[in-house]
């Protein structure tokens, strides 16, 4: 692989998602990574004038012709049901199977921490979410909606498949990313059908890693764990809907949102890059979004295509405006997200 030019297939999508995207196309350019890209028209703007989510063959082409997607936000205003962000996103996680939602936390520098004395050692732990069952499968329905006596359920689908190559994804990222501790969470004190399948997998695929400390804790107890005492956390797997929950807790702690980076991977398949963060409606248009959880997404997917040192590149100019405020206001800088983007890329090339 390492040769060939690599085709990235881009999906801006709407709102910020639109600005910071250029930006981190910008800093991947500069960094002069083998990369071809094409553009695709998919979001908001798109779906109000043809109706059209994902062309009839769009995730087949994805699939078949790129080796990696990177994707801003989805979510724009217009589009009450948010129908196109449903068949776009979780269409891509589902139909590519992407079932690996890997998000990695770490605090860039001390002074973007909310919690008191936490320094960048302290916050360094990933996340990976199970990204194609759970309560995402659109299972479920409604019973005489708009009556009073309406009824709503939405199904909590677990396979032992699923569960499986999840949590043998965790050992294997600590493995590979030396890391010597594994903790699962769920609520099998509470939903103990799925927490009963997922405890008994952990159990199972944990023998097989004698190198890597296992650990438990219940979801709850681990958002109170996060915010008390992060340093205590290396890789944590968890369900879908837990691990959406969990990963904007753990955002804050490294500066917010806008700083998030996250990959929807399959190994060897075509994996998808998007920031945790969305569209922002109220920021979209402004220059005031901060690009770097982009950017930082676009370098991850660099990082997953094996072009390694342009990954690196990338991380390090992003550490260097964090630490010279060459940032946007909620950080603490002064720049617009454009400038910021500039700074990176100009960084970037800079860099031999
Ligand atoms: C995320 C987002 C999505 C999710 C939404 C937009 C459907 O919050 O990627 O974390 O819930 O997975
Ligand atoms: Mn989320």
């Amino acid at each position: 692989m390492s040769a060939a030019k690599r085709k990235i297939a881009v999906i801006a999508g709407d709102g910020i998602g639109r600005e910071v995207i250029p930006q981190a196309l910008t800093a991947v350019r500069a960094s002069g990574a083998p990369v071809d890209f094409t553009e695709f028209d998919w979001g908001a703007e798109r779906y109000l004038r043809d109706g059209v989510t994902v062309p009839s063959d769009g995730f087949a082409t994805l699939g078949r012709d790129f080796d990696a997607i990177l994707l801003g936000a989805l979510g724009d205003p217009r589009v009450t049901s948010n129908i196109h962000a449903k068949e776009i996103l979780l269409g891509m996680r589902f139909r590519l199977d992407l079932y690996a939602n890997v998000r990695p936390v770490k605090l860039l520098d001390a002074s973007l921490c909310p919690l008191k004395n936490c320094e960048p050692a302290d916050i360094n732990f990933t996340v990976i979410r199970e990204n194609t069952e759970g309560l995402y499968v659109d299972m479920g329905g409604t019973f005489k909606q708009g009556t009073p006596d309406e009824l709503a359920v939405n199904e909590d689908v677990n396979t032992y498949k699923g569960v499986e190559r999840i949590i043998r994804y965790a050992f294997e990222y600590a493995r590979r990313h030396g890391r010597k501790r594994v903790l699962m969470s769920d609520k099998s004190n509470a939903l103990t059908y799925a927490g009963g399948l997922w405890q008994r997998v952990f159990k199972q695929v944990s023998a097989e890693f004698p190198d890597i400390a296992p650990a438990h804790m219940y979801i709850d107890a681990l958002c109170m764990q996060i915010v008390r005492d992060p340093r205590q956390f290396e890789v944590i797997v968890t369900n879908n809907m837990f691990g959406d929950i969990v990963t904007d807790l753990a955002a804050a702690l490294q500066g917010g949102l806008g700083m998030a980076a996250s990959g929807n991977l399959h190994p060897g398949k075509t994996s998808m890059f998007e920031p945790v963060h969305g569209s922002a409606p109220p920021l979209a248009g402004k220059n005031v979004a901060n690009p770097i959880g982009a950017i930082a997404t676009a370098a991850m997917m660099l990082d997953h295509l094996d072009l390694k040192r342009e990954a690196a590149k990338i991380d390090t100019a992003i550490l260097e405006a964090v630490r010279q405020r060459k940032t946007t206001s909620e950080i603490g800088g002064a720049l617009g997200t454009r400038e910021v983007g500039e700074w990176i890329a100009n960084r970037v090339a800079a860099t031999t």
